[in-house]
């Protein structure tokens, strides 16, 4: 399997800013083949940069989606609009939703069996504050999000990828290291009988990125801030083997 570099936007680029972004990134990275390159622009940005990506080896993702397929969810988008931009990938429980948004981990199981259903892929985001960090319970923490979020698709988790995300190391500057990370990976893969696909996010950038993926335990990153910036994200895209 690639490694897995996926660039989330959160609430950046408007469609024009979006494009130029991608064109830009296409040109200095759009020659990669052995790593799977996933673009997670902001809702309104999704056609635009469909547009841009297709006939390139680039996916494209969305931030988020609702649970039902239609009805009367004022402001919500279901996950069927998603694919007809031609998403594959959906970001699910990001630690922004689950802290600013009170997202929980009833609404992020929800979120993840529909997504199972219509056939997008999940990246399913989990992850302790510094707080639980310091307390000492980050399993506990994990554990809980894994349990809850993974209720009645526990024989699925071979089709979702994980994203380990503390929340402390988001767009802080302060990155687990890569020893960090790996601890916390192992965990999560301990409690599966079958092989699953973990990202590491938080503080991702050019300089960090190499030692991150010589971890074995680390399948690829999901990068917030860093991947606004195209030669830095390019950088990130060709991170070298060690
Ligand atoms: P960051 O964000 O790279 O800016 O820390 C990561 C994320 O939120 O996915």
């Amino acid at each position: 399997m690639n490694p897995i570099i996926a660039g989330n936007w959160k609430m950046n680029k408007d469609p024009v800013e979006s494009r130029e972004l991608v064109e830009k990134l296409l040109q200095l990275a759009g020659d990669v083949s052995d790593r799977d390159v996933i673009i997670i622009p902001p809702f309104t940005s999704l056609p635009v940069v469909a547009e841009v990506l297709r006939g390139t080896r680039f996916k494209l993702g969305a931030q988020n989606m609702h649970w039902e397929r239609s009805g009367a969810f004022t402001g919500e988008i279901s996950g069927l609009f998603l694919k007809f931009y031609g998403c594959e990938y959906v970001l699910i429980g990001h630690s922004e939703r689950r802290h600013i948004m009170d997202e929980t981990d009833e609404m992020i199981n929800k979120k993840l069996k529909t997504a199972l259903e219509i056939g997008l892929i999940s990246i399913f985001c989990l992850g302790e504050t510094e707080k639980e960090r310091e307390q000492g319970k980050t399993e506990e923490v994990i554990l809980r999000q894994l349990k809850q979020g993974l209720q009645d698709i526990e024989n699925d988790v071979h089709k979702i990828i994980f994203a380990y995300e503390p929340v402390w190391a988001i767009g802080t500057g302060k990155t687990a290291t890569p020893e960090q990370a790996s601890e916390v990976h192992k965990f999560i893969r301990k409690q599966f009988n079958k092989p699953i696909t973990i990202l590491y996010g938080g503080s991702v950038n050019a300089k960090n990125i190499d030692s991150l993926m010589a971890e074995k335990e680390i399948d690829g990153v999901l990068v917030g801030g860093a991947s606004l910036k195209p030669e830095e994200f390019a950088r990130i895209i060709k991170f070298q083997h060690g």
